[in-house]
């Protein structure tokens, strides 16, 4: 096969929107050929409002001819669902995050990738941004000395403000841990390699949150996860992270992620984000130092999926892979487990961090 990777958008919801411009705007790589939803209303209006030449029903959208990769935007407890769907259908698959709900689910659906010869790529691709990846590139290229130790914050009041349909976000599958510490862990799992034991506490503000915005809003719904979370995790090379996850604080402070090794601090950008850059702070010095970003509009979310696209054309490993997507979710399940049990849980999977270099 040659020129563009047909894709297929399975979940026209909030998501969509951003992954959408971006896939348009790398036409020598990907092509979307249809959208598709549960709600196939939904999916025709997203279609038009993209100039995607088909808005219909998943089953259709996943059998098209002309459809090689479904992006699969769906709510996280149908990620395995829709992605087993897709692989029966002998087409590749890019999730968004986490990869699925629990372990032996995420394995089915690398397992049956494998078998069927296609593949299995996972959110997020922050860490293909030039600024997440010239940060990450000074810590494995030795310019922070030996890495140490790592510190990562999020905290905020939560997303119900913003997000029309907040209920799964507090739902199995995410909080503030499954939400948005793939971002977090994903970045730290590239800068330290595999992690290998967590150990972790975590709390519940409130018990019922109230939709902020859009047709629902004032509706309450139940809280099922735990909503502040704090974990100590060790890697295999003996580097060690202090974690912080919460929708639980008035205050808003995201983004921090800071390594630090013998020669220096260093405070990457918003691993949630891609077009920040990092800063480093050397030992015995008093000012900063930036490191490069880039401001490429093109550099967004979906980024990932054109990365992946080129790697199908060049027969390549490509770098928001399952197995990576596999390892970051067990080490969330680790950190949700130790909480619960109170004592340390083993993180056993693995991936392999120099596959898929990035194309
Ligand atoms: N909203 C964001 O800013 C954001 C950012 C990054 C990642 N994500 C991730 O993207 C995914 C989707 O989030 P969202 O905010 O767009 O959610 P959403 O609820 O706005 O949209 C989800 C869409 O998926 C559809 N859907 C659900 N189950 C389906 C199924 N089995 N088959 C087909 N369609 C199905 C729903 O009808 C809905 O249109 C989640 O995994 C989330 O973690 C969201």
């Amino acid at each position: 096969m040659s020129g563009p990777v047909g894709v297929a958008v399975v979940g026209c919801g909030n998501v969509s929107h951003q992954y959408l411009p971006t896939l348009a705007g790398y036409p020598d790589d990907v092509r979307v050929v249809a959208c598709a939803d549960l709600d196939v209303t939904r999916a025709a209006e997203v279609a038009a409002l993209y100039g995607v030449p088909l808005g219909t029903d998943v089953a259709t959208a996943i059998t098209h001819p002309d459809v090689e990769l479904v992006v699969n935007l769906t709510v996280p407890a149908a990620h395995d669902l829709v992605a087993a769907d897709v692989i029966a259908a002998g087409r590749h698959v890019y999730n968004e995050k986490p990869l699925a709900l629990d372990r032996a689910s995420g394995a089915r659906m690398l397992d049956a990738a494998a078998a069927a010869g296609v593949r299995v790529g996972g959110a997020p691709d922050t860490f293909l941004a030039p600024g997440l990846r010239n940060a990450l590139r000074a810590v494995n290229d030795g310019s922070i000395g030996t890495p140490q130790s790592a510190l990562l914050i999020m905290q905020g009041p939560g997303p119900e403000s913003w997000h029309p349909s907040p209920e799964f976000l507090y739902q199995r599958g995410a909080g503030p841990l499954l939400d948005i510490g793939p971002y977090y862990l994903t970045a730290l799992t590239a800068a330290f390699g595999p992690a290998t034991r967590v150990v972790a506490l975590a709390r519940q503000a409130f018990a019922e949150r109230t939709v902020g915005s859009g047709p629902k809003a004032g509706t309450v719904f139940e809280v099922e996860v735990p909503t502040h979370v704090t974990a100590l995790i060790e890697f295999a090379a003996g580097t060690i992270a202090t974690l912080v996850m919460s929708f639980d604080s008035p205050l808003g402070r995201s983004g921090l992620l800071e390594i630090t090794g013998t020669g220096a601090t260093l405070a990457l950008p918003d691993p949630n984000r891609h077009r920040d850059h990092g800063r480093m702070l050397r030992r015995g010095e008093t000012t900063w130092t930036d490191l490069p970003g880039d401001d490429d509009p093109r550099i967004a979310r979906g980024l990932g999926v054109a990365e992946m696209a080129r790697a199908i054309r060049a027969g390549v490993p490509h770098a928001a892979s399952g197995e990576r997507a596999l390892h970051v979710l067990d080490l969330m399940l680790s950190i949700t487990e130790s909480a619960e049990r109170g004592e340390y849980v083993s993180v056993t999977s693995t991936f392999d961090p120099a596959a898929g270099a990035g194309h």
